[in-house]
């Protein structure tokens, strides 16, 4: 969540915990275990495009729809996200 090669949310979002310079382009994700379920935090996390057509927070599991992209691999692996939701969800 805090590294910039990888999930990067810091750049967006407060989390819980964290010091200093809190970006407020996305929402807080304090509480965030307690307003959606693992599967939503799962969809979120993996292509928020799916619940906001429009969004622009980056899809981390999904690279359909990318023009010109460097990668053909989503940004996280599956492993990655499951470990995401799991400290998500537990954020009440
Ligand atoms: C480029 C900015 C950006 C990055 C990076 C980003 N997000 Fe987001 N995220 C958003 C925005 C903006 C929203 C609000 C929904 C919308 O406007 O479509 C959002 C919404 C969310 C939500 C729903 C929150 C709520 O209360 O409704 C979750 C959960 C979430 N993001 C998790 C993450 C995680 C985990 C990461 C890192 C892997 C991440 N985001 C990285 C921009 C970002």
């Amino acid at each position: 969540m805090t590294e910039r090669s990888l999930g990067n949310c810091i750049a967006c979002h407060a989390l819980p915990g964290q010091t200093g310079v809190r970006s407020s382009f996305g929402p807080s994700l304090q509480g965030v275990g307690s307003r959606y379920s693992a599967e939503q935090l799962q969809q979120w996390v993996v292509d928020a495009r799916q619940i906001h057509p429009n969004t622009l927070m980056p899809p981390f599991g999904n690279t359909s729809g990318l023009n010109r992209v460097t990668t053909a691999e989503p940004l996280l692996s599956p492993a990655q996200i499951r470990l995401l939701v799991t400290t998500l969800a537990q954020w009440r």
